[in-house]
């Protein structure tokens, strides 16, 4: 039932190498063709998952003309078939480089958190998604704003829950850890993504509650996550093939990294959490936990909605970003999944600038 595949060395379940299934290269789908040598016949062709009627099609008219092998051959690949068509939509969502990792996301429902969330879960991790409440925020301009995050996870096979959690009311984030633990009984990846803004306005004009806000969330919210969850990480083993026992990928701002007008105590909070990563980075170093941060330059989500509908802000922000246009939050869940695969190991304590060069300096024109 279980072989290694020799192309990839990966654990495989089927009949016998010859029989086990490989879908072809196709949207979401893992391995290709080139990569096995199993005949074409015993692959799940690239249309599956989209059209079940052609699917079965398929399997119809090959089974029929794999009559000539061994009938217990055929009767063992029919129902392999059926099991994976059970799955298909799975497996047209998933390349599975995260599978079975454990996934805790913060301000998960709405615009970079929830395409976060959506990128791990396509890569098989299964998703904690945390955030103030299940539904995305509705100034967002998510396509399907109507779902939840989850929603549209477990919609297309992945493995998810909502927890209700305000990263500053600490007795809320223990409970989500608590709750994770339980239902999973570990944890591999926590991205900290939830955050405040308040709209622009002079030093001199922001006052005590404004700043108590900002550094309970951005600042104390970051640091408890992040505290909970390196603790339960050293409760795990290192995974070899992953090559950590843990990663945290925290989300700054642009705003982080260089000066911006109207937004001193967000940018000195979204600071606290570049340097929090670089800190914590080299205090987790040696147990093999992964610290690093993306600092996300002007993206089109319901946080910014003010600012991109503001013509006077929107032509300063297009002005201020060398590259030809304004980010989506994919360009940041990408570079967050980067950080959570095997191939970034050996990578921590790094903020990277995701920004269309915005924090490069002043653009040609
Ligand atoms: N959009 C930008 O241009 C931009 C630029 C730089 C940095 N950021 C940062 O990116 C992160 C994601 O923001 P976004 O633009 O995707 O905004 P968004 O409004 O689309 O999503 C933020 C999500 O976080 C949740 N959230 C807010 N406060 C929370 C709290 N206390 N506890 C739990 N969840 C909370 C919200 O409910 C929302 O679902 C934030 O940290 C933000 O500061 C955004």
């Amino acid at each position: 039932m279980f072989h290694t595949d020799l192309n990839t060395g990966r654990t495989i379940i089927g009949l016998s190498p010859r029989f086990y299934l490989v879908p072809r290269t196709g949207p979401g789908l893992k391995n290709g063709a080139g990569r096995t040598n199993l005949p074409e016949i015993y692959r799940i062709p690239p249309e599956a998952g989209k059209d079940k009627f052609a699917t079965f099609m398929w399997m119809y008219r090959h089974m029929v003309c794999a009559w000539q092998q061994s009938k217990s051959e055929i009767y063992s690949l029919l129902f392999f078939n059926l099991t994976r068509c059970c799955h298909l939509k799975y497996f047209t969502m998933s390349q599975n480089r995260l599978e079975g990792k454990v996934a805790l996301v913060t301000g998960a429902s709405s615009g970079m958190g929830r395409a976060t969330a959506l990128s791990l879960a396509r890569e098989g991790a299964i998703l904690v998604c945390c955030d103030l409440k299940a539904e995305a925020n509705p100034n967002g301009y998510e396509k399907d704003l109507a779902e939840t995050t989850v929603d549209v996870i477990t919609k297309n096979g992945g493995n998810a829950i909502f927890q209700k959690v305000d990263i500053s009311n600490f007795e809320q984030v223990e409970a989500a850890f608590e709750k994770t633990a339980q239902m999973f009984g570990r944890l591999d990846i926590l991205v900290n993504c939830a955050g405040f803004w308040a709209p622009f306005r002079k030093f001199a004009d922001e006052d005590d509650d404004l700043w108590a806000k900002m550094l309970q969330i951005n600042t104390a919210g970051t640091s408890k996550m992040s505290r909970l969850a390196i603790r339960q990480f050293l409760t795990q083993d290192v995974d070899e093939s992953w090559g950590s026992r843990g990663r945290i990928v925290n989300v700054s701002s642009c705003a982080a990294n260089i000066a911006y007008a109207g937004e001193v105590a967000y940018s000195a909070t979204k600071a606290s959490i570049n340097h929090m990563t670089r800190s914590g980075a080299i205090d987790h170093a040696r147990d093999s936990i992964n610290i690093n941060c993306i600092a996300p330059g002007v993206v089109a989500t319901g946080m910014a909605r003010v600012n991109l509908e503001n013509k006077d802000v929107l032509q300063t922000m297009k002005g201020a970003t060398p590259w030809s246009r304004l980010g989506v939050p994919d360009d940041i869940a990408q570079a967050i999944l980067f950080f959570c695969l095997p191939e970034s190991q050996w990578i921590t304590g790094q903020v990277l600038a995701v920004d269309g060069g915005m924090t490069l300096g002043v653009p040609a024109e």
